[in-house]
């Protein structure tokens, strides 16, 4: 089929490399032109495992245009990725998801156009894209069927191709029978795992076919929403009977176990520690508030959720306070920027908030991280001089290690020799990634959190 993607972010460009590999026909649309650019020379701006090595194997079928002119009238299937950030009351800021959609009433052309929400969008926002494209079109003396529906995205970056091809399931929403049926049809070779899988993302034995949940628009938002707040809430759960654990003395790592192998509960999203960040819990837990508020209801697990993990952060500053008494002048390495391993994005990153905490209380900060230092020069330059090129040197001479992020290559430093090389060996390991026993025999003083 003949699709255009709006948007070449972390979800936009991996759905449009994702369907050009399946066969389909995609234009990728982005208003950044040096992203465009970058992309048309072959290079991804973004740090994604697998990516670079997809895209290349797609050949003619991926195109990328700065150019609305260029990708959507010839399009049978349009997906919006654009960006959602929260704004200050916790509402979604729409102004990219408007702008997308009054582009399209003015380009969309063909017979009859599917217009799919893609990115994290408030409940109604199908039915608002819907009206601004009409107004649109009116506004620009045009005209072309299309219908509006919404396929929410749940890919985590880090493994968002395997996430993308072989996903837990595909939600599709939509109030037009014609809509679903063009949905069904471009992800009938992933419900159906019809493809060759490529030799560096293999498919698991066994894995045969892939749920599809076909609902109305407003159900598939909020599932969206949903799922993000419940998976958030099963971090920020385990980090509060991890903070009664630490009082009574019992071990959240062997609690975590036990109630995670309770299939009804799942050991999965049960890791006690510095909390979730990344760009879309934060923001689509204060979305999913700022919507209930709306309809005068409060949401109080969500809202409690958000509390326990933000609180977190302090935490740390806390358990830094508690063990070298007075903080002010010493020096302090931070190790992983990113939110997570395995992508170079910064937003709402745990690590950053630290950062920010111990320069406001006159610490002396180093920090790495294996990937997103560029990134972080460019998005917090006035944190930049912190940077240094290795872990190795962020670490030597501090009086404390905060291990913020568990990037395989801090698991596998030699931390035996570098406590040879600090002031005093203080590590907080707040993702409990390292081996307890290794380190207290290397001579660490080994803490965690909660
Ligand atoms: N990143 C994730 O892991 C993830 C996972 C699931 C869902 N989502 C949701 O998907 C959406 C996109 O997230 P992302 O992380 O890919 O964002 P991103 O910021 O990485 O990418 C958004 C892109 O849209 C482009 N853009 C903005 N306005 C445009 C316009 N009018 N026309 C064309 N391009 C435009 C921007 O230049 C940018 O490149 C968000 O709603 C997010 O909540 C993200």
């Amino acid at each position: 089929m003949k699709v255009a993607v709006i948007g070449t972010g972390y979800v936009g460009l991996t759905t449009g490399v994702c369907l050009a590999f399946l066969g389909h026909e995609v234009h990728c649309l982005d208003v950044d032109e040096r992203k465009v650019a970058e992309l048309k020379a072959g290079r991804v701006p973004i740090f994604e495992p697998n990516l670079v090595e997809l895209m290349e194997s797609v050949g003619g079928r991926l195109q990328f245009t700065s150019a609305y002119a260029e990708a959507i009238p010839e399009a049978e299937i349009v997906f919006i990725a654009v960006g959602t950030p929260s704004q200050a009351d916790g509402q979604p800021d729409l102004k990219y998801l408007r702008s997308a959609s009054e582009s399209l009433g003015i380009h969309l052309k063909a017979p009859f156009t599917v217009v799919v929400n893609k990115s994290t969008v408030p409940i109604g926002s199908g039915n608002w894209v819907e009206a601004l494209i009409r107004e649109s079109q009116k506004a620009h003396g045009r005209h072309s069927e299309f219908a509006v529906a919404s396929n929410p995205e749940f890919l985590r970056e880090g493994s968002a191709i395997a996430d993308s091809l072989y996903p837990d399931r595909i939600v599709v929403g939509a109030d037009s029978g014609r809509a679903l049926e063009m949905l069904y049809s471009l992800y009938r070779p992933v419900i159906d795992q019809s493809f060759a899988a490529p030799a560096f993302c293999p498919r698991q034995e066994g894995f045969a076919s892939v749920a599809l949940v076909s609902t109305d628009l407003a159900s598939a938002e909020l599932i969206k929403y949903a799922a993000n707040a419940f998976l958030a809430t099963k971090i920020s759960f385990i980090n509060e009977i991890g903070l009664l654990a630490g009082r009574v003395g019992a071990d959240i790592q062997h609690i975590a176990r036990g109630i995670g192998l309770d299939s009804r509960i799942g050991s999965r999203f049960l890791n006690a520690g510095l909390g979730w960040g990344g760009s879309c819990f934060a923001k689509d837990t204060a979305a999913l508030s700022a919507t209930a508020k709306e309809y005068g209801l409060g949401m109080e697990i969500v809202e409690a959720t958000r509390r326990v993990n933000f609180n977190m952060r302090e935490r740390v500053i806390e358990r830094l306070l508690d063990t070298l008494k007075i903080i002010k002048g010493r020096k302090i390495a931070v190790l992983g920027l990113a939110f997570k391993p395995n992508t170079d994005d910064l937003r709402d990153a745990p690590a950053i908030d630290i950062i920010r905490r111990l320069k406001d209380r006159g610490v002396i900060v180093t920090a790495h991280d294996p990937v997103a230092m560029e990134r972080f020069r460019h998005e917090h330059a006035d944190l930049a001089g912190m940077l240094v090129d290795s872990s190795v040197e962020a670490i030597q001479d501090s009086d404390a290690v905060v291990l913020a992020t568990e990037w395989h290559e801090y698991r596998e430093m030699d931390w035996g020799a570098l406590a040879g090389t600090v002031k005093q060996k203080n590590l907080l390991d707040t993702r409990w990634a390292l081996d307890g026993e290794a380190m207290r025999r290397a001579g660490w003083n080994l803490l965690r959190l909660p």
